[in-house]
C-alpha cells in the first residue's frame, strides 16, 4: 500500500488537523510537522513542540466494524514504534502500559489515539505519535523525566529515515490488526513491558488499585493480580507502587 505524506512547518496540532479532515484524508494518510503552537497530550495536557527537534505526525485510519474491532490500538502503536526504534539500533526501549515509549525510566515517546464513529458502523481513528529527537536543553516545561534519542545514541539522528520506517511498520502492523486483532502482538509487549511483574497501581479518578502487573490481554487490558486473582482494567494512569 501507499501513504499520502504532507509534510508542515507549523501547525496547531497534527492530530487537530487530521481530526478536522478525517472524512477527506485517505487512509493512511499522515501529516508531519517541524513544530506545533498546540501539540495535545493525553488527558488533557500539553506535548511541548518545539521546532526541528522532534517527531510530531499524526496517521488517519478506517475500521470496518467500529470501535469494538479497534480496542487496543494505542497499544499496537507503542508496539510499532518500539519495533521501527530496533531496527534502527535503538535497543532497550520500554512500553508502559497503555501507550508511552521510555528509555531508563525516561519518557521518549508518547502516543494520543482519539477514535470517532458510532456503535455498529466504521469507526475512524486519527492515531498522533511525538518522538523526542533532539530537544533543546532548554525546554524545562515538561512536567516529567524525559529524554531524546540522540541523548541515547549520542549521535545524529535521520528523521526521515526512522518516520518512513514507523510509517511502513505501522501501516503493514494495523493491517494485520484489523484481521486479528492483538493476539499476534502480545509477546511482542511482553518482550518490552516496562513494569511486568512489578507491584504497581492503577488511578482512576480518586480510585486506586494495588497489584502485581501481568501484562496485557488481547482487548488491551492491563492484567493485575490482588491475592491471587488476576483481573483486567481498562482505564486510569499507571505507576510503581511506591512502598
Ligand atoms: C502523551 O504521551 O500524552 C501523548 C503525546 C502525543 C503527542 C503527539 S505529537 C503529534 C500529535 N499531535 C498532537 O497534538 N499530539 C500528538
Amino acid at each position: 500500500s501507499t501513504n499520502v505524506v504532507e509534510v508542515v512547518s507549523i501547525i496547531d496540532s497534527t492530530n487537530t488537523y487530521v481530526k478536522e479532515h478525517l472524512h477527506q484524508l485517505p487512509k493512511g494518510y499522515v501529516c508531519l510537522a517541524e513544530a506545533q503552537t498546540h501539540g495535545r497530550g493525553r488527558r488533557g495536557k500539553t506535548w511541548v513542540s518545539p521546532f526541528g527537534s522532534s517527531i510530531y505526525m499524526s496517521m488517519a485510519w478506517t475500521f470496518k466494524g467500529g470501535y469494538q474491532s479497534m480496542a487496543g490500538l494505542s497499544l499496537l502503536v507503542g508496539i510499532a514504534i518500539n519495533r521501527s526504534l530496533k531496527t534502527m539500533g535503538i535497543k532497550d526501549c520500554k512500553l508502559k502500559w497503555p501507550n508511552d515509549v521510555f528509555h531508563n525510566c525516561r519518557k521518549l515517546a508518547g502516543i494520543l489515539v482519539e477514535v470517532e464513529g458510532q456503535v455498529g458502523s466504521d469507526a475512524s481513528a486519527v492515531i498522533g505519535i511525538g518522538i523526542n529527537v533532539d530537544l533543546p536543553n532548554a525546554v524545562s516545561e515538561i512536567d516529567q523525566p524525559f529524554v531524546d534519542l540522540v541523548s541515547i545514541t549520542q549521535k545524529p539522528v535521520d528523521r526521515n529515515e526512522l518516520v518512513a520506517l514507523i510509517i511502513l511498520t505501522l501501516t503493514t502492523m494495523l493491517t494485520e490488526f484489523e484481521l486479528k486483532g492483538l493476539a499476534p502482538f502480545l509477546s511482542e509487549w511482553r518482550e518490552a513491558d516496562l513494569f511486568y511483574n512489578e507491584y504497581v497501581y492503577l488511578e482512576s479518578g480518586s480510585n486506586r488499585i494495588h497489584g502485581l502487573s501481568k501484562g496485557i490481554n488481547e482487548g488491551g487490558a492491563l492484567m493485575l493480580e490482588n491475592a491471587g486473582k488476576v483481573t483486567p482494567h481498562h482505564g486510569g494512569e499507571i505507576s510503581v507502587r511506591k512502598s
